[in-house]
């Protein structure tokens, strides 16, 4: 694990986005992963000011999303295709039929998961995995407890969890709030061949952590992360304070990044 310790989140989003750019304009056809939530969008805000000055284009990428709630079609606001077509598909040149979220309201949601993984595998498997951390240190919906090893499937969604993103749904209510979704597997995510995961905020502090200083463990799914051999993680102060070694990873990440 490499980690990047930034002053702002606005730095490392910059930094995270100026990666991927890097890599699209070096193979045109990269298979991204895709996160939702607050986290990631600085960084697409970014991927898109680089569309727009032409440095980069995303007409032959493809994409594939970590999650979606259950009973949500893709047209609610608060569905991850929505969120994924207003804050990137529509500010970028990707064609929306190469861009894939599991479908919340499919009759048989195993099958749904299963075409998934397979669809990701026929397309050669995912080149850059987008990642946020919960503050419960969960990756995509994998909360405390999942194996990691597990596989695309239908999860359950902690208290904790459902407090978090309520603030998103109507009148910040815990009750608008699916407690089920689809969700990409550690196991699948673990199987990308770069990961580059965003932290920011305090009250991700206790969660960057678990993931890099605790041991690898199901009660910290991100920490499935430690058996990655490239995996980025880019945070901002207040998610680093932390961490014991923090001076000496972001040395050492930024003797790597040539900063
Ligand atoms: C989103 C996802 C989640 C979030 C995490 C952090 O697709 O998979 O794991 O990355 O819950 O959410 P934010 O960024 O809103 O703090």
């Amino acid at each position: 694990m490499e980690i990047v310790i930034c002053k702002t989140k606005e730095e490392a989003s910059k930094l995270a986005a100026d990666m991927i750019t890097a890599a699209v304009q070096k193979n045109p056809k990269t298979i991204l992963g895709l996160a939702t939530g607050s986290t990631p969008v600085p960084m697409y805000t970014e991927m898109a000011k680089a569309v727009k000055e032409k440095k980069v284009s995303y007409k032959f990428v493809k994409s594939w999303n970590l999650d979606e709630y259950v009973g949500l079609p893709g047209t609610h606001d608060q569905s991850y295709r929505y969120f994924m077509n207003k804050n990137l598909f529509e500010k970028i040149d990707i064609k929306i039929s190469n861009t894939h979220v599991l479908n919340g309201m499919a009759k048989d949601p195993e099958k749904e998961c299963a075409k998934y993984e397979e669809q990701i595998k026929k397309a050669g498997g995912i080149d850059i995995q987008v990642l946020g951390i919960g503050s419960d240190g969960h990756i995509a919906f994998n909360e405390p407890g999942t194996s990691l090893s597990s596989r695309t499937g239908v999860v359950y969604l902690t208290p904790s969890t459902i407090k978090d993103n309520a603030r998103l749904f109507f009148k910040g209510k815990e009750s608008e709030v699916p407690t089920r979704a689809l969700s990409m597997g550690v196991g699948t995510i673990c199987e990308a061949k770069k990961i580059i995961m965003l932290a920011f905020g305090k009250n991700k502090a206790d969660a960057v952590k678990g993931m890099v200083e605790g041991g690898m463990s199901q009660f910290c799914t991100a920490s499935a992360l430690q058996a990655h051999n490239d995996a980025w993680i880019f945070c901002d102060e207040e998610s680093a304070s932390k961490l014991k070694l923090r001076d000496y990873y972001a040395w050492r990440s930024a003797t790597k990044l040539g900063l």
